[in-house]
């Protein structure tokens, strides 16, 4: 059982051969039916309608159905009641309604993303078999963006502003979206990077912004999701006031008197405890003051000498 898509010679040939009438009516219908959309989130169940529906009194068992992606993949097909083909990616993921042959997905992917078309064929003569319908619809798989987050980190910061970088990320969406940043409502220009590990697959984006903040202002980030906004708001505080340095030097002084204090004190202390030590050795030496006390009362010669002479006077 090789999946292909092989409804489509059939329906080539029919084409080629069939009434320039068809065709041109064919072609413009096709460009009608081609903008048939259907939207899903990642993760979701969706439902790609098809052209035909079985009346209650037939069965699926006198069909062929096609569901097939980008005309050139088989994502699941029905003969005569069963599945004939199922296809790797799209394994244990799908399912169709056997009247309306409505092709289910779940869970929805973003590889899933893009046109699909469903073919029917009647098997009534089954040598001859009848494509009833193919009808192009568009799956559109969209992811939604987080809320964004913003942060800001002061690179810099002076009497006149604050030099900052401002971010602000939102993950896990598709497809890339619009992210919009804006100084208290009006919108800036700033860097924006977006990531993701192929174009198939879940973005992340960051806006940058270098800001010089010379008063507190409100930064606004959104990003647009599927038609409406998410957005965050942060205050942007200018850290640093002018008058807020003149507030730091009392403190200053306050510690510095506090120092010249505590020294005078200490030079006190050990001023008078050096001169405590100095009279203590005048007076706390008892051998030396015994010897002056001596040496003084050697004086008494003298006024011995002195009483002599009064003596011998
Ligand atoms: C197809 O049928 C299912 C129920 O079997 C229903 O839920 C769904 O809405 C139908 N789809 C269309 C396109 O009619
Ligand atoms: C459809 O398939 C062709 C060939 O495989 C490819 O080049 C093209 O990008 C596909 N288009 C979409 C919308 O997936
Ligand atoms: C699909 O389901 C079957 C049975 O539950 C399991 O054996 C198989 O591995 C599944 N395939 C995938 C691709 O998940
Ligand atoms: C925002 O980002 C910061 C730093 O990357 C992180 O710590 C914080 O949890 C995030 N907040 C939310 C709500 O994601
Ligand atoms: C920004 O705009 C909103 C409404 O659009 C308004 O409520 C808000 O006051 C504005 N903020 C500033 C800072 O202009
Ligand atoms: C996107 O962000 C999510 C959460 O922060 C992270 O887990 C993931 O790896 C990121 N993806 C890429 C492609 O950087
Ligand atoms: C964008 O990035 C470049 C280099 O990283 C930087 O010089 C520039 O100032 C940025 N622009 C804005 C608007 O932040
Ligand atoms: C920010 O402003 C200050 C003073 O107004 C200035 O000295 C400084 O160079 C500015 N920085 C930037 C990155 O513009």
């Amino acid at each position: 059982m090789a999946c292909l898509p092989a409804a489509l010679p059939a329906l080539a040939l029919r084409r080629w051969l069939g009434l320039g009438l068809v065709v041109l009516l064919c072609l413009s219908l096709g460009y009608a039916l081609e903008k048939k959309v259907v939207k899903s989130k990642v993760g979701e169940n969706v439902g790609l309608p098809c052209c035909h529906e079985i009346p209650s009194s037939e069965s699926l068992h006198n069909y062929r159905v096609y569901w097939q992606k980008n005309t050139t993949e088989v994502v699941l097909a029905y003969a005569e009641g069963k599945k004939i083909c199922k296809h790797k990616r799209y394994e244990n993921r799908t399912e169709m309604g056997t009247r309306n042959l409505t092709l289910w997905i779940s869970p929805v992917e973003i590889l899933d993303n893009g046109p699909y078309q469903c073919v029917v064929q009647h098997l009534r003569f089954s040598q001859n078999s009848i494509v009833l319908c193919d009808e192009p619809v568009t799956l559109f798989v969209t992811a939604d963006f987080s809320k964004p987050n913003i942060t800001a980190e002061v690179s810099a910061n002076s009497c006149e502003s604050t030099e900052m970088v401002v971010r602000c990320s939102s993950h896990g969406g598709f497809p890339k979206s619009t992210i919009s940043g804006a100084l208290n409502n009006i919108s800036v220009v700033w860097n924006v990077t977006w990531v993701s590990e192929s174009s198939l697959s879940l973005y992340n984006v960051t806006g940058e912004l270098w800001l010089n903040v010379t008063e507190d202002v409100i930064f606004t980030c959104s990003i647009e999701n599927n038609g409406f906004a998410k957005s965050t708001s942060l205050l942007l505080k200018k850290t640093n006031d002018c008058v807020a340095p003149a507030v730091p030097p009392p403190y200053n002084v306050i510690a510095a008197s506090s120092i010249i204090i505590v020294v005078f004190l200490l030079a006190i202390t050990l001023a008078a405890r050096y001169l405590a030590r100095h009279v203590c050795s005048h007076c706390c030496k008892p051998q030396d003051s015994v010897e002056e006390g001596v040496k003084e009362c050697m004086k008494p010669p003298v006024s011995y000498k002195v009483t002599s002479e009064t003596s011998s006077l």
